[in-house]
């Protein structure tokens, strides 16, 4: 069969498609417009798509032969599921392989805020440190200080776990609870509200969906301590980013560390000019071992997908049923 590859991904992901199936493969290094997304998929029975594709109604309906959605991401917002569903096409994503590199990044962000790592780096690169100083690059101290979660799903949980080294108290916010995290670290399930107001340090671990969209806005900013520090590695709009810029400004929260935007690729011009926001490019499940197992897995879902058989990691089950 023919499938339709939305960009270049590793390949061990290409190699394993192309073993059973023809193919092709955008050859920029770009996202692709609607337009050329359709023109990709003329004639294909199989589209592995990333998350920077707007996989819409019109896209999926473009092409009558389709019979398999990839996505080489975890997360599945950036596809109508409900049309996929509708037509019985199965759409797959990559959940776990990317779960400790993304808690990792969180993890890499909370600590370059607290410490100040890309603010001292470029005052030392800039020739301005002129020796030890008493109050030089103050920051927050980590070991012991409260950590707030917020969703414990997979990936949510392994950044809370991560914490054991340092001794934190860990309050977390979920519809469910989460016996393991209550169970290994104590954790106490929390009220958002009590969550923000109680946390040093606040990590964002939800998907979005219309309940999340802006679920850190001005009104849950302004609860959080003004030595708070907020990390984002879930998804842009699950923070309202103009409240933010507008909070770090006035110096209500210590600082934030984001590897999402709201509008991405584009980021609020404000948060550029601050010195207590480090801004990551979305990256968090960039490491060469975990985009490499996300390609072998997106290229598994699809090549199960389009046997007829059920992808193994399916996110619209209710088509097989
Ligand atoms: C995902 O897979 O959803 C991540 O955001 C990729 O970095």
């Amino acid at each position: 069969m023919k499938i339709f590859v939305t960009r270049k991904i590793p390949e061990k992901g290409l190699e394993l498609l192309k073993k059973y199936h023809e193919i092709e493969v955008n050859p920029h290094d770009r996202v692709l417009t609607k337009e050329e997304i359709i023109k990709g998929l003329k004639g294909k029975d199989g589209l592995l798509c990333l998350l920077t594709d707007k996989i819409d109604s019109e896209i999926i309906r473009s092409e009558p032969n389709l019979k398999m959605i990839a996505n080489y991401a975890v997360g599945y917002n950036n596809i109508d599921v409900k049309t996929a569903t509708e037509l019985k096409i199965p759409v797959s994503n990559t959940p776990d392989v990317l779960t400790d590199t993304t808690a990792e990044m969180a993890w890499a962000l909370l600590f370059s805020v607290s410490r100040r790592i890309v603010e001292g780096d470029k005052f030392t690169r800039n020739g301005n440190f002129k020796g030890w100083g008493p109050m030089l690059m103050l920051g927050q101290d980590v070991t012991k200080k409260t950590l707030g979660v917020i969703g414990t799903g997979r990936i949510g949980t392994a950044f809370a776990l991560k914490s054991k080294g340092f001794d934190m108290k860990v309050l977390y916010h979920d519809k469910e609870k989460n016996e393991k995290l209550e169970k290994e670290l104590n954790a106490e399930k929390e009220s958002l509200e009590k969550l923000l107001k109680e946390s040093d340090f606040i990590s964002i671990h939800v998907p979005l969906i219309k309940k999340t969209h802006h679920l850190i806005g001005k009104k849950e900013l302004d609860l959080m301590k003004d030595t708070a520090i907020l990390i984002n590695t879930s998804r842009g709009p699950v923070l309202d980013e103009k409240a933010l810029a507008n909070s770090l400004r006035k110096k209500q929260i210590f600082g934030a560390g984001l590897d999402v935007y709201e509008h991405e690729p584009e980021i609020e011009k404000e948060l550029l000019k601050l010195e207590n926001v480090v801004l990551q490019p979305h990256s968090a499940s960039a490491t060469i071992d975990t985009r490499s197992k996300m390609a072998v897995m997106a290229a598994e879902n699809m090549i199960d997908g389009l046997k007829g058989k059920k992808p193994k990691n399916c996110v619209n089950l209710g088509i097989f049923k």
